[in-house]
């Protein structure tokens, strides 16, 4: 299993403190953002990682974070041109998948439980985890039927059929690579993971799991204050 972390992006709901630095640079109290998405692979016993950033901060993370050999790992950085969506990731990515089955996770998103058992369990098909939050209308929401069966999984909609938003963690196997490039892009310009996600479940080989415990996407400043609580909590106890 291979590992990437996406953290481009604009951040332009957290601007000005994106003016001149990256969103996932930005503290969540005592470490960079990108630590906790980068524990999380690394947790799951992930060591081969692709870390994908914007081209003005390229240089920030590869200072901040190096070769990989400080956390016992082996990082590759790749360079996403402009955000063209997070499918783009198996795009930019596909020399560095080659055979092999793949976890991606985004740059700002903290997940409190640990993935190990999920990962090591992932056979084939698609894997996501899905959180029933009070704005899922800012995500991919899924609905479920009476048994809690997948059956649609809209990006941003205007009036979601849940509350249950789809989180920055998916494990694939080695055909979201093909999938990826059979993509055309979204309404507003990007290549959707959404749409990657649809067709492993036309398929039938996505499995919608629940994220356990909590989980924060810090892309608003409300967001990111929560995640930043979270962090102190926990590194105070
Ligand atoms: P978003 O929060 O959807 O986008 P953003 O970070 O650009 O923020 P804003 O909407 O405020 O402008 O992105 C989720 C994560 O994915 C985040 O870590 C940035 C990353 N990302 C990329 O690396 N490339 C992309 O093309 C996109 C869309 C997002």
């Amino acid at each position: 299993m291979k590992g990437i972390i996406l953290a481009g992006g604009s951040g332009t709901r957290l601007n000005p403190l994106t003016r001149v630095t990256s969103k996932q640079l930005l503290p969540i109290y005592d470490k960079p953002m990108i630590y906790y998405p980068l524990q999380t692979l690394l947790t799951a016993g992930i060591t081969d990682i692709l870390i994908i950033v914007a081209p003005d901060h390229a240089g920030d993370f590869l200072k901040l974070l190096g070769s990989g050999k400080e956390f016992g790992c082996k990082f590759t950085y790749e360079i996403q041109d402009k955000p063209e969506g997070l499918a783009q990731a198996f795009l930019i990515g596909e020399n560095f998948i080659g055979d092999d089955n793949v976890t991606l996770v985004l740059g700002d998103n903290i997940f409190a439980q640990e993935f190990g058992e999920e990962i090591k369990s992932f056979k084939s098909g698609g894997r996501v985890f899905a959180k029933q939050v009070p704005d899922s209308f800012r995500f991919g929401v899924v609905e479920f039927d009476e048994n809690q069966k997948a059956l649609s999984i809209e990006e941003k909609p205007e009036h979601p059929k849940s509350d249950y938003a789809v989180t920055g963690l998916y494990i694939y196997d080695n055909s979201v690579v093909a999938k990826a490039k059979s993509l055309t892009p979204s309404a507003r310009g990007e290549i959707e993971i959404t749409d990657i996600n649809n067709l492993y479940l036309k398929e039938g080989t996505l499995d919608v799991a629940f994220v356990k415990g909590e989980w924060f996407d810090t892309g608003t400043f409300e967001s990111l204050h929560s995640a930043i609580e979270f962090a102190r909590k926990r590194a105070l106890v």
